[in-house]
């Protein structure tokens, strides 16, 4: 374990107006994603796609890092060089996702944990030679009648703990990931309950399995309505709720909070952020590691053709943009800036 490796990484993923592109959606998520704009889920389309976002001009101005899918680790960039090198070489840190996706947990209805611990010490040597420097665990907690079950928020706290700490021992950071859905119907206020119980059982299991917080980024859902309430809350509550709970569970000594954008619409995933990296005396950096609230524009724009690469490149750097001014608070006013 090298510390300070691990310090590097931690901070150099947080760097200040810079967040992380999270591009390791699993072929098929990516299957999805490209079918909304009748583009052929190919290794090669997946390959021109994922190139499109890492070579756009300038981009490293607002990504720190980049998660990654196995698959695109071992593929080439645009400059014939592995694509984990080609992001070095820009001052991007590549990340690696490792987790194997969900299963059902016995005797629940239908609640998920998260699968990939078996053989993993192996893997993540791999991923560090190949020069991944940071890694990716995803946990599902769905809100319900009646759930999240203890059950289910113990055994994917345990899992991201397990995860954290063959992270660390193989020198590569680890992003913990416990996402709270905002599917269904529920309010706020439960969101924000439920964020609490699984905050504050992640951290208690990170504790048993003696992880170090100093080299650890946490990457989480923001308390928002559930999708299908008709009151929304406001971005200022969505901000107020999602800093109290993360004041309440998440210790200081972490370098940094990232946030995943959940199915959020673009421009509320943005103003999200900006509010909360707006606040005095945030112990931590806020910062993005959005998928589809970064992507959305530019795979719209792209539907595989490659005429569209320079349009659709230039949707992604402007959804960089606005999230790197989110991430230090400017965003709104930048926007009445240019409405002046
Ligand atoms: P979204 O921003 O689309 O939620 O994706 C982030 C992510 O990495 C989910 O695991």
């Amino acid at each position: 374990m090298d510390k300070a490796l691990l310090s590097r990484t931690a901070a150099a993923m947080v760097a200040k107006g810079k967040g992380i592109l999270a591009a390791d959606e699993s072929s098929g998520t990516c299957e999805k994603r490209f079918k909304s704009v009748n583009v052929e889920c190919t290794e090669e389309n997946r390959r021109s796609y994922r190139n499109l976002l890492f070579s756009t001009p300038g981009i490293e101005q607002y990504l720190s890092g980049v998660i990654l899918f196995d698959e695109t680790a071992r593929q080439k960039a645009v400059d014939g060089s592995p694509i984990p090198q080609y992001l070095q070489k820009k001052g991007i840190v590549p990340g690696i996702k490792v987790d194997k996706g969900t299963a059902d947990i016995p005797f629940t209805a239908g609640e998920k944990v998260t699968e990939g611990l078996d053989g993993l010490q192996k893997r993540m040597k791999e991923y560090f030679e190949m020069g991944c420097r940071f890694a990716k665990w995803r946990a599902v907690i769905t809100i319900g009648e009646g759930i999240p079950t203890h059950t289910c928020i113990y055994a994917n706290a345990h899992a991201l703990a397990r995860y954290a700490a063959i992270c660390q021992e193989a020198s590569i950071v680890p992003m913990i990931e416990p996402e709270v859905l905002l599917d269904g119907n529920h309010t706020a206020e439960r969101s924000e309950e439920v964020h609490e119980a699984t905050l504050r059982a992640t951290y208690a299991a990170l504790a048993a399995y003696n992880v170090s917080l100093e080299h650890l980024i946490l990457k989480t859902s923001m308390v928002v309505s559930g999708k299908d309430n008709p009151r929304q809350a406001s971005v200022e509550e969505v901000a107020e709720r999602t800093v109290r709970v993360l004041k309440r569970t998440v210790p200081a000594a972490q370098p940094g909070i990232v946030f995943l954008s959940g199915g959020q619409s673009d421009e509320a995933a943005t103003a999200h952020l900006s509010a909360m990296a707006a606040m005095p005396g945030l112990p931590w950096p806020l910062t993005f590691s959005y998928s589809r609230a970064l992507q959305n524009p530019a795979l719209k724009t792209w539907r595989g053709q490659a005429g569209n690469v320079a349009a659709a490149q230039k949707a992604f750097f402007h959804r960089a943009h606005m999230n790197g001014l989110a991430s230090t608070g400017k965003w709104r006013a930048e926007l009445e800036k240019q409405a002046a």
